[in-house]
Formats: C-alpha cells, sequence, structure tokens
C-alpha cells in the first residue's frame, strides 16, 4: 500500500506559513495579484476562481480582467502594459491556454519579471536555469518540489523521469530536480519518445505531465516507486451531477499498489499550485514594498 500524499494538507501548512509572514507585515496596501482571463474555457474559470478565493482566505487582494474569446494581441497587450504600470499590483497572471490568434510566449514575456509570479517569462526561465534564488519558479513544478521535500522523498543522486516538456511543467521540473540540492539525475519524455515504458520503469521518481488521461500504467512504474501525478482531465461520468469527473495522467488504481507514494487527483498537485502562486505573490510584494 503506498502512502497517498496529501496536497491539501500541505497547501494548507504553506498558506499558515504565509498567512504569518503577512501578519508580521503592518503597511499600507495588501499583497495584490491582477488574472487575465481570455475567454470561458471551463477549467479556466474553474482555476482562476480557486486562485482568487484563495487570494481572498490569505489576506490578498486580487482584482480579475476578462477579455472576450476574440481578443486581439493589441488588446491583451495593452491590458498586461497597463497593469505592469500600476504601482499596486504585484503580480499578475494570464491563465493559459490561450486561443490560437494569441501567441502565448509573446504574451508571457509582456508581463514584467518582477511581477511574472507564473516564471514564464525568459528573464525567469533564464534566471531559473542559472539556479539564481530570485527567479520566480512556476507554481505547479515549484509546488512539486515542495511535496516531495515535505513527504521525505530523497532526490539525490536518484533516477528522476518527467513524462512532458511544457513550458509550464516539464521544462522547469526537469531544472528544479536537476540543480543543486535536489541533484537528482533527470530523464525528460514526450511525444516522440521510443521505449516510453522501459525509461518510466526505471524512475525512482516518475512525473505525469502528459495532459492525457490515465496514460502511465503499472507497467510502467518500478516497485517503490514515487509518482507523482499532474493531469487534470475531465472525464464524461453520467453519475456526477456537472457530468464528468477528474482523473489524473496516471492510472490510479493499478499504479498504487506499486509505489510507495503517490499523488491523487483531485487532491495532490493541484492545490500546491496554488499555494506557490500565493507565495510567489508574497515575494513580489516584499520586494515592491522594499523589504
Ligand atoms: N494553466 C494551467 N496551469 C497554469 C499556471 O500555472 N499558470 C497559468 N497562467 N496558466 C495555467
Amino acid at each position: 500500500m503506498a502512502e497517498i500524499i496529501d496536497g491539501n494538507a500541505v497547501a494548507q501548512s504553506v498558506h499558515a506559513e504565509i498567512r504569518g509572514e503577512l501578519s508580521k507585515l503592518n503597511f499600507s496596501r495588501r499583497p495584490c495579484v491582477a488574472f487575465i482571463r481570455v475567454g470561458d474555457d471551463p477549467a479556466s474559470v474553474s482555476y482562476v476562481r480557486k486562485k482568487e478565493r484563495v487570494a481572498g482566505e490569505l489576506g490578498m487582494e486580487s482584482r480579475l480582467h476578462l477579455l472576450p474569446e476574440s481578443a486581439s494581441q493589441e488588446e491583451l497587450d495593452s491590458l498586461i502594459d497597463s497593469l505592469n504600470a500600476d504601482d499596486s499590483v504585484d503580480a499578475v497572471l494570464v491563465q493559459a491556454p490561450l486561443p490560437p490568434q494569441l501567441d502565448e510566449r509573446k504574451t508571457f514575456n509582456r508581463v514584467r519579471p518582477d511581477k511574472d509570479v507564473d516564471g514564464f517569462s525568459n528573464a525567469n526561465l533564464g534566471l531559473l536555469c542559472q539556479e539564481n534564488p530570485r527567479a520566480f519558479v512556476a507554481c505547479t513544478p515549484a509546488g512539486i518540489v515542495e511535496l516531495l521535500k515535505r513527504a521525505g522523498v530523497e532526490t539525490r543522486g536518484k533516477s528522476a523521469v518527467v513524462v512532458g516538456r511544457s513550458l509550464i511543467v516539464g521544462k522547469p521540473m526537469a531544472l528544479l530536480l536537476m540543480r543543486k540540492g535536489m541533484d537528482a539525475t533527470v530523464t525528460v519524455c514526450h511525444s516522440k519518445s521510443e521505449n516510453l515504458a522501459r525509461i518510466c520503469a526505471g524512475a525512482d521518481i516518475l512525473i505525469a505531465a502528459v495532459g492525457r488521461p490515465q496514460t502511465i500504467t503499472a507497467d510502467m512504474v518500478k516497485e517503490g516507486a514515487c509518482v507523482i501525478d499532474v493531469g487534470i482531465n475531465r472525464i464524461p461520468c453520467a453519475e456526477k451531477k456537472s457530468g464528468y469527473r477528474l482523473v489524473g495522467d496516471v492510472d490510479f488504481d493499478s499504479v498504487e499498489p506499486k509505489c510507495s507514494k503517490i499523488t491523487p487527483v483531485p487532491g495532490g498537485v493541484g492545490p500546491m499550485t496554488v499555494a506557490m502562486l500565493m507565495r510567489n505573490t508574497l515575494n513580489a510584494y516584499k520586494y515592491h514594498m522594499g523589504l
């Protein structure tokens, strides 16, 4: 039986740390995060709502800016520019994915690096590559590092396999696992990888960020491995009022008996992404306040 890593519990303890730090700061304004959502993608609506709710619970201000699905790059750029210039805003987050007429990389790079709490800009990715502690690190991989640490997972010298090479998860995850202090030996797999199952089966730590439901099956997992499931996939479910249920990229029922530790979906990585966003926002605020 694997230990189920409780992401909600770990996120709560990060929230408590942030609350504690905020309560010691007695300043003229609260930390403020601005969200930009383009269109009404149901998953994005739900993620942004969750981020706003947690910000409010922690005593931070949040502002939601909505643009229509048909928004142009110029409209989006000018909104980002106005938030970049607004001294009462510490953090600017453009929820991905964006509609096809918008260029995600161009958009992420438009956000001022000191407000880029997603860590997706060239500037912050460059700082991460250089292991610079001032980098804003992408929230999902940063949350996974926190989960591994607090669950007592040894990474030093271990074989870590990251399945997925996205800018949001796969690439920064690989950089974090290989950096000094984490010291894992990292392999990154993707849709063109040959022998995916064999490579995964060699992993002491397996990070599944594929974006396809239940892709990682028991034959792809080493006995005693730690498995981190980044996927949040909606699959149709007639019994649920919403009409769908959430499953990860890991086939939990077959994989769980084989591993030592595993994250569930929901309640694993998801809450940590939000907690790390709050921590990055607090750090942006401290920087802007000269603390
Ligand atoms: N879409 C999925 N995950 C994320 C994230 O961490 N940040 C942003 N901006 N969009 C996302």
